[in-house]
């Protein structure tokens, strides 16, 4: 590469280009140390306008660029490709006035926390509620449509987005930013891009949609003796009043969590835990714990002992009681380098799905250790693989793969239930999706990035846009 490319790079955000390595270092390797790039440099644009100057340099020079958010993401879709720049969108801090239909406007790179703690600080919520949400930005949590705990109420990013603003590859802005709750005017470009994993342009703002917060909240947990009972229950969990959340995790799971937080469990970790977090605002003026009782009953009816539930009400006890769900990420990176899966089946394959992990993975690896959890109420799991010892191998970590995915498959499933795609799922994509759709996909990226400039090697094979 010309040096003529660095001095235009530097003319595009002046004083705003690293190319130091150990400046680098943070933007090169993802949060699960799983994969690494090589970038020749990174952009901290401060404004829209750089940031269309310098996606306009790199388009102009062919240099691939790299989104990257928080750097939170599960699936290396913010790796830098080597020889790439990365645009962190971390200066990109800007924040509008809550307008009176509850909808705000904020640069990329506020973190999802700051963005909630401004909604407290209007009397709203954001209604997303991440465990990385302290690093996750904006910017990122709608390239990704980002899921999380209470999708269940709220829905997944796409669904709390109103309006966004994104710089194309040839440095043209797209602004949807719109202040109206209806305009049914020809493609939803807003739509497109929540999702599209930088792949199609960096999202610069986006227009987030608050919601009013519950009063008082209770947080529950139930520990299942095996899946087979929590799966019966569903249909009972399912009918608490208030519900925001119901979550899972094998009870292995949580005692992993439970070492890291070097506390004890409050229930039996033999079998399968299932959290649920209510919140009051339709529950009338029955407090949350009369409003549940009844749930509760049935479930003991049913066969649960009644010391396998524990109920959390004040903020000090509904966190602790959250930990041994949120933290299990945690402590699982803490114990090593894991292969992460994010898979979804038909809620009626789940049971089946679930036992048949364990065997799936050994029949792999006998030393590799699956840790699992997720969303409950979407059906969505959350297939950690730790190694025995040492780390996996490249081949031993795709035969890991594509025994359950082929599995997640052949039930009718998705392999990517919330994480998306980027590096780690791109090569299950047509089999996902099937090939008219991903050629159409693909009709789509090279129309808005003829070059294939954006996060190349994301979501499509390197090429395989260029049908
Ligand atoms: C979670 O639900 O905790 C996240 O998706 C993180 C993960 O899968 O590790
Ligand atoms: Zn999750």
């Amino acid at each position: 590469m010309d040096s003529s490319f660095d001095a235009a790079l530097d003319a595009a955000a002046p004083g705003r280009i690293l190319r130091d390595a150990d400046a680098m270092a943070r933007y090169s390797t993802d949060w699960t140390r799983r994969w690494t790039g090589s970038p020749r440099a990174v952009a901290r644009p401060r404004s829209v306008e750089d940031v269309a100057a310098v996606l306009a340099v790199c388009n102009d020079h062919r240099v691939s660029v790299v989104p990257q958010g928080g750097n939170t993401g599960l699936v290396g879709g913010a790796v830098p490709a080597d020889g790439s720049v990365v645009v962190t969108t971390e200066a990109l801090t800007s924040t509008s006035d809550v307008r009176e239909d509850g909808s705000v406007t904020v640069g990329a790179g506020v973190t999802l926390h700051e963005l909630e703690r401004l909604a407290q600080e209007n009397g709203r919520t954001t209604g997303l509620a991440l465990a990385s949400g302290a690093s996750a930005t904006v910017g990122g949590v709608a390239s990704t449509n980002a899921g999380g705990a209470r999708v269940l109420r709220y829905g997944t990013a796409r669904d709390r987005i109103g309006g966004l603003r994104a710089v194309l590859a040839n440095g043209e802005v797209v602004d949807r930013r719109v202040g109206l709750r209806k305009d049914n005017t020809g493609y939803d470009l807003t739509n497109l891009l929540v999702g599209s994993e930088g792949t199609l342009a960096v999202i610069t703002d986006v227009t987030w949609k608050l919601v009013a917060p519950h009063r008082d909240r209770l947080v529950l947990a139930f520990a299942f003796p095996d899946s087979g009972s929590a799966a019966d229950a569903l249909t009972t969990l399912l009918s608490f009043p208030g519900l925001d959340a119901v979550e899972w995790a094998a009870g292995s799971a949580v005692k992993r969590a439970a070492a890291l937080l070097d506390t004890t469990p409050p229930l039996p970790t033999d079998g399968f835990w299932v959290f649920v977090e209510l919140g009051d605002s339709d529950v009338g003026d029955r407090s949350l714990v009369d409003a549940s009782a009844p749930v509760i009953d049935s479930l003991t009816a049913s066969g649960l002992d009644a010391d396998r539930i524990a109920v959390a009400v004040s903020v000090t006890e509904r966190r602790a009681l959250w930990s041994f769900r949120e933290r299990i990420t945690e402590s699982v990176s803490a114990a090593g380098v894991p292969v992460k899966l994010d898979v979804g089946v038909p809620v009626h394959e789940f049971c089946a799905f679930v036992d048949a992990l364990p065997s799936t993975v050994h029949g792999v690896d006998a030393a590799a250790i699956p840790v699992l959890f997720g969303h409950f109420a979407e059906s969505n799991i959350h297939v950690n693989i730790l190694p025995g010892s040492g780390t996996f191998s490249e081949a031993v970590a795709e035969a890991l793969e594509d025994a359950v995915l082929d599995h997640v498959l052949s039930v009718g499933g998705t392999v990517s239930a919330e994480h998306g795609v980027g590096r780690a799922k791109r090569r299950w994509l047509t089999r996902q999706r099937g090939a008219v759709q991903v050629q159409a996909m693909a009709a789509i990226k090279n129309a808005w990035d003829p070059h294939s400039i954006l996060n190349p090697g994301v979501l499509f094979d390197r090429g395989q846009a260029a049908i």
